[in-house]
């Protein structure tokens, strides 16, 4: 079963085209990866699919019914969640209080004592558990990327967007939270993650995506898309990127 299904979605802002007709298909458990260049887009897209912005032409199906200009909250509660590019915690709250906002406003809608045991559960899931106590303001990066995650998994969604959980990490960090996000997988929920860790995203994905312009320009298994030409020749401005789909 299709349980995303995004077609011809097309967004602009202004005279800026951010996305233009975009089409795919998500399956119910596997892993898909969204790459592409600094500005195509793929944010922007995440955006529309869970509600911040309606698209100017296009539909979203998400489990079988059009959610298309739905707005977010109401996306949260069908068992949709996301984590975002920049994260930002409320710093005065602690871990725990920043998760259970997350199981409060999520598929099942919880009370603060309820809250308060699912945010605990997401929190041991990530490995963030001995930290429950400590205001959020004094985690490091990779502890706020593994907060922003828990607070996603607390809404006990269907579908997890994941925006760059790995940026900012070093190696020992993103081979971490690789295993999290599969562990995360096997217990059957859905991911779409938009990655620039190039390796990592490869090796996890089941399918791979590529925006580039505000326009799907590949899609395949990752093998397939990393040797795509118009796939390399997106990334040409970038040597580093280059490197990495050239398997360097
Ligand atoms: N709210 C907005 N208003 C105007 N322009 C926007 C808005 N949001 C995004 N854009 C523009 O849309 C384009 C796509 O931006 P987006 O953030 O989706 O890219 P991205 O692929 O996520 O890039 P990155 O890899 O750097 O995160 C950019 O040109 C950006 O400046
Ligand atoms: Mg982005």
């Amino acid at each position: 079963m299709m349980i995303l299904q995004v077609q011809d979605v097309t967004k602009r802002f202004g005279g800026l085209q951010a996305l233009t007709d975009v089409t795919f298909d998500l399956p119910e458990g596997q892993i898909l990866g969204l790459i592409g260049p600094n500005g195509a887009g793929k944010t922007t897209l995440f955006n529309v699919i869970n509600g911040v912005y309606a698209p100017n032409k296009g539909k979203i199906i998400f489990r079988g019914e059009d959610i298309t200009g739905k707005p977010s909250y109401e996306v949260a509660r069908r068992g949709m969640a996301r984590a975002h590019q920049v994260v930002r915690p409320l710093h005065d709250l602690t871990v725990r209080e920043n998760v259970m906002v997350g199981a409060c406003f999520g598929r099942e809608g919880h009370s603060l004592t309820q809250a308060a045991h699912k945010a605990d559960a997401a929190l041991a899931q990530v490995g963030l558990a001995a930290r429950a106590d400590q205001p959020s303001g004094l985690l490091n990066v990779a502890q706020k990327k593994r907060l922003e995650l828990a607070r996603a998994l607390a809404a006990r969604p269907f579908l997890l967007l994941l925006d760059e959980v790995l940026a900012g990490l070093n190696p020992t960090e993103i081979s971490e939270m690789v295993d999290t996000i599969l562990k995360i997988r096997d217990e059957g929920i859905t991911i779409l993650m938009i990655e620039h860790v190039m390796q990592a995203v490869m090796s996890i994905s089941d399918r791979i995506i590529v925006l580039d312009y505000g326009q799907l320009i590949a899609a395949g298994k990752p093998e397939e898309v990393a040797a795509n030409p118009q796939v390399i020749e997106a990334y040409l401005g970038d040597p580093e990127m280059t490197a990495r789909l050239m398997g360097e």
